[in-house]
C-alpha cells in the first residue's frame, strides 16, 4: 500500500463518518495534522499504520451501526514506507466513551463508572448529605496541619462535582484566612469539571490569594502535575488563565468563557486495556487573580513539573468498593502517600457497608456485599506497597466511633409516613444503588419487577428514614 492508498481510505472513512481529516489524525493517533503530512510525502511508521487501521476497524462499525469494513491490518507489515519514529503522542489504546463497550459488555464493574452512572452520581449528591459531611470530615484536618510558607498546599484526588473542595475551601478560609492557597484537583470527567468550575467563582473573592489548578492526569501524575510517559508530555495541554476584576461575577463570566476550551481539550475515554478511564490528553488549567499575580508568584506552578508536598490530601470515595486491594492500595493510596509534604495529612473516606441502605440491597440480592476491604486492610496494604520509604508515615486507623460516620438521605418527617411518595422511594433506591455500586446489568433484572420499590419502602419504614456509613482513614506525615 502507498501513501496515496492510504490516503483514500482516511478520506472516504472521514466523509462516510462526518470526522474532520484533523479530528480523524488527532483520535486515531493524536496528530491532527497526519493527512496533511501524508499528502507532503511524510512517511508513518508501521505502528502508527496499525493504530490507524484498528481505529478505522474498530469505530466504523460503532459510529455507524453496522459491521467494520475495514479489517484490522495483518500482522505483517504492509508494503508501505515507514521510518523509525513519526510523532504519535499517546498510547494507541484510547477510545471515546461514546464508542466504548455497550452496558453488559465485557466487565460490568469496568463499566459501572460510565453507563448512566452519572445521572445516579448526581441524584444521590443532591438528596444525601454525604459530600456536606465529607467535606466537615476534612476540614477537621486543617486542625492537625502545619502549613509552611509559602502556602497551604491541599491536593484533591477526584474533585467530583466539587461540592467538597469548595467547601473545604471555605473552612481553609475560615482558619488562615491571610495565607495564600495552592489548590489542586485531579477529575477526568468533563462534566464533573464543568460543575466544579461554576462552585469557584466567589472563592477567588472571599480568598483572593488562591492558585487553583485542576487536572486529568493520573493518580500517579497529577499530585506532580507532571506526565511521566514522554509520549504523552508531548501533547500536555497546560493553560492559564489569570482572571481580571474584582467580583464573583466577572469571574464567573471568565471562567465560563473556558467551555470551548473544556469541550476541546478536557475529553475523555476508557483504556481498552485496562477499563479504566484515560484522557484523551493531559491538561493541566491553573486559575488565578491576576491582581494577584505577584504574591502568588512563588506557588504558581509551571510546566514541567513542580514539587507535590502537600499539607492535606482529600481521598474521598477515590476507588470502587469492588476494586481489588492491590489496585486500591498500589494504584490509588499508595502514590497519593508519596505526595505528602512533612506534617501533611492524607484522608480517605470510603462506603462502609452495615447500614439502612446496605439492607435494601441485600433484600434484593441477598449474598451481595460490595464493601470488601476496611480500612485496616487498606492500609497495611499501603504500608506494604511502601516498604521503607513508609518508614516516615503514621497510619492512623482510629477507632470506629472516630472513623466511622454517617449521612442521611435529606427527607421531611411527613415523606417518610404511612404513604411513601415514589419519587422518595426513586430518590433512596437511586442511593442504595449507587453507594453499593451495582452494575447496570444486574439492575436490568430487578427493575422489570416490583420487588426493589418494596424493598425500600420496608427499610424506610422501619428505619423511619434512610442512612449510610462511610469509614474514613489517615496517613500523615512525620513533622521534620
Ligand atoms: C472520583 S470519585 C469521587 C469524587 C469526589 N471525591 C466525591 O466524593 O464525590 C467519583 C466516583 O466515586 C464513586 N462514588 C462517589 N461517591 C460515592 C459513595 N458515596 N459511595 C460509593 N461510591 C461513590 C462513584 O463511582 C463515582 O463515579
Amino acid at each position: 500500500m502507498n501513501a496515496q492508498q492510504l490516503l483514500q481510505e482516511i478520506s472516504d472513512y472521514c466523509r462516510q463518518t462526518g470526522l474532520a481529516e484533523s479530528t480523524f489524525g488527532r483520535r486515531a493517533v493524536n496528530d491532527g495534522k497526519l493527512a496533511n503530512r501524508l499528502r507532503n510525502g511524510g512517511r508513518i511508521t508501521t505502528d502508527t499504520l496499525d493504530r490507524i487501521r484498528a481505529f478505522m476497524a474498530d469505530h466504523r462499525s460503532d459510529i455507524m451501526g453496522r459491521p467494520a469494513l475495514i479489517p484490522r491490518a495483518p500482522d505483517a507489515s504492509p508494503p508501505i514506507q515507514t521510518m523509525p519514529s513519526f510523532p504519535t503522542a499517546l498510547p494507541p489504546a484510547i477510545h471515546r466513551i461514546g464508542l466504548a463497550a455497550k452496558p453488559g459488555e465485557g466487565d460490568p464493574q469496568r463499566n459501572f463508572r460510565f453507563f448512566d452512572n452519572r445521572q445516579k452520581y448526581l441524584l444521590f449528591v443532591n438528596t444525601c448529605s454525604e459530600k456536606w459531611v465529607v467535606a466537615h470530615r476534612v476540614s477537621l484536618e486543617l486542625a492537625n496541619i502545619h502549613p509552611r510558607p509559602p502556602a497551604v498546599r491541599v491536593f484533591d484526588a477526584g474533585v467530583g462535582d466539587g461540592s467538597v473542595l469548595t467547601r473545604v475551601m471555605r473552612a481553609m478560609h475560615d482558619r488562615f484566612p491571610t495565607m495564600p492557597f495552592y489548590m489542586v484537583g485531579k477529575e477526568i470527567s468533563l462534566e464533573d469539571i464543568r460543575l466544579t468550575l461554576q462552585k469557584v467563582a466567589d472563592r477567588f473573592v472571599e480568598h483572593p490569594a488562591t492558585a487553583l489548578v485542576l487536572t486529568n492526569l493520573a493518580y500517579a501524575d497529577a499530585p506532580w502535575l507532571h506526565v511521566k510517559s514522554l509520549s504523552a508530555a508531548s501533547s500536555l495541554v497546560w493553560h492559564e488563565v489569570a482572571l481580571a476584576g474584582t467580583t464573583a461575577h466577572r469571574f464567573e463570566q471568565q471562567i465560563t468563557e473556558l467551555e470551548p476550551f473544556l469541550a476541546e481539550n478536557w475529553k475523555a475515554g476508557v483504556s481498552q486495556k485496562t477499563g479504566n478511564p484515560v484522557y484523551e490528553r493531559p491538561v493541566v488549567l491553573v486559575i488565578y487573580r491576576d491582581d494577584h499575580k505577584f504574591l502568588l508568584d512563588p506557588i504558581l506552578p509551571r510546566p514541567g513539573g513542580t514539587q507535590a508536598g502537600y499539607d492535606l490530601v482529600i481521598a474521598s470515595q477515590p476507588y470502587r468498593a469492588r476494586a481489588s486491594l492491590e489496585f486500591k492500595a498500589k494504584r490509588v493510596i499508595a502514590p497519593l502517600a508519596r505526595a505528602l509534604g512533612a506534617g501533611g495529612r492524607l484522608i480517605a473516606i470510603h462506603s462502609h457497608g452495615n447500614d439502612p441502605g446496605h439492607e435494601i440491597i441485600q433484600k434484593v440480592w441477598p449474598d451481595d456485599n460490595p464493601f470488601i476491604h476496611d480500612r485496616h486492610q487498606i492500609m497495611k496494604a499501603v504500608k506494604q506497597e511502601l516498604g521503607p520509604s513508609g518508614r516516615e508515615l503514621n497510619f492512623n486507623a482510629y477507632a470506629d466511633n472516630r472513623s466511622i460516620f454517617r449521612y442521611d438521605m435529606h427527607t421531611l418527617p411527613s415523606e417518610v409516613s404511612e404513604s411513601i411518595g415514589t419519587s422518595t422511594l426513586f430518590a433512596a433506591w437511586n442511593a442504595a444503588i449507587y453507594v453499593a455500586q451495582v452494575e447496570d446489568d444486574r439492575l436490568e433484572t430487578v427493575h422489570g419487577a416490583q420487588r426493589y420499590l418494596d424493598a425500600t419502602r420496608e427499610v424506610l419504614r422501619q428505619h423511619g428514614g434512610l442512612w449510610f456509613f462511610d469509614e474514613s482513614y489517615v496517613i500523615s506525615r512525620r513533622r521534620e
